[in-house]
């Protein structure tokens, strides 16, 4: 048992504190330069600073978000004042999470498939991020849905990493979130990402039992069960809530103390319907706290808004709030359409 499973215990808990989510804000370069380029903000460090204090800043973010991931750049940051964002977040009550995989490569011999990275010096690494104020981490694997995907290969050699990541996490402090995510990415039928979710989520506990991960200490990150996003006939807000739960509570034993769904390309308002019925729908037949750890269908908006532009910082942290509030709600059953034309007034 790791000597801090207390500690582990009382972290999960916090971070899945009712009406309360975690942002999941820890990009890597290249996928925070994609999504700056798109919009004409120059993919400079300090622009990425800048876009990470916009965030970190909007008043009274812990209403609705219990701790948000960072990426090894950010939690080495500070606020163009000089103070260090890891002293913000906690600060402002918010902990501290990071991102310790180093991304999804090509996995050799299954062409189309990735395997994440990362196990490498890991635990010097959780150690160093424990000292500086970390008290989760997350490690993402990505599972393709093909005509001949995703391979046994795949599922094991990802699930293997996950578990031996997330015991090492355990050693060292941090809780980790185990994050299996099935890409939205094809024309499939949500059965078949139904079939995929199963399987993948059977793999990934097996091989956590195995590596002797305390399931009471972690935070499983997995993707709703929804149709592809060329389905030619997309899944209803019923389907997906009832797919998703029905296939989580065949997989997901009771101890484990949350699940954090991340949006995975579904737009903001699927993502809030979808928490919301879930919620709304099946809570007091779940044994887990069930909220959001969304990135895009969080921050999108406010991005788009900013755009680079610093006179829009207020403005864009309204629309941060609104999102985190409206998820917030969702991760209580208690989101309603209406509150999606409560906008803030921007200036
Ligand atoms: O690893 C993926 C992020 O943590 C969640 O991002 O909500 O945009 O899918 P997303």
């Amino acid at each position: 048992m790791s000597s801090y499973a207390e500690e582990l215990r009382a972290t999960a808990q916090a971070m899945m504190a009712p009406g309360k989510g975690i942002l999941a804000m820890d990009e890597s370069h290249s996928t925070c330069n994609q999504r700056f380029e798109k919009l004409g903000i120059p993919t400079t460090e300090e622009r990425r600073r800048a876009y990470r204090e916009l965030i970190l800043t909007t008043p009274k973010l812990s209403d609705f978000i219990s701790g948000a991931i960072l990426y090894d750049e950010t939690i080495r940051q500070s606020s163009q004042a000089g103070l260090p964002f890891t002293q913000m977040m906690q600060a402002a009550g918010l902990i501290i999470g990071i991102k310790v995989d180093t991304g999804a490569k090509d996995l050799a011999a299954c062409a189309g498939e990735k395997v994440t990275e990362g196990l490498d010096g890991l635990r010097e690494r959780i150690a160093e991020y424990y000292q500086m104020g970390a008290r989760f981490a997350k490690w993402r694997a990505v599972i393709t849905i093909g005509s001949q995907m995703p391979s046994l290969t795949c599922l094991e050699a990802n699930a293997h990493a996950l578990a031996r990541y997330a015991a090492l996490c355990q050693e060292g402090g941090l809780v980790p979130i185990v994050e299996p995510e099935v890409l939205i990415d094809g024309n499939h039928s949500i059965q078949r990402c139904d079939e995929v979710t199963d399987q993948t989520l059977q793999v990934v506990f097996s091989q956590l039992r195995l590596q002797k991960v305390a399931l009471d200490q972690m935070v499983l990150k997995p993707s709703m069960v929804i149709s592809g996003q060329d389905c030619a006939q997309p899944a209803s807000v019923e389907q997906v809530a009832e797919f998703t739960v029905n296939c989580l509570r065949r997989n997901v034993p009771a101890t484990v103390p949350g699940i954090a769904f991340l949006s995975g390309g579904q737009s903001n308002l699927q993502a809030s319907q979808h928490l919301n019925l879930i919620n709304a729908q099946y809570a007091d037949r779940l044994p887990w706290r069930v909220t959001f750890s969304y990135a895009r269908a969080i921050q999108q908006t406010a991005l788009e808004h900013w755009a680079g532009n610093d006179a829009q910082i207020p403005a864009a942290q309204q629309l941060l709030y609104h999102r985190a509030k409206l998820n917030g709600a969702a991760s209580l059953g208690q989101y309603s359409a209406e509150m999606e034309q409560q906008q803030p007034v921007l200036a």
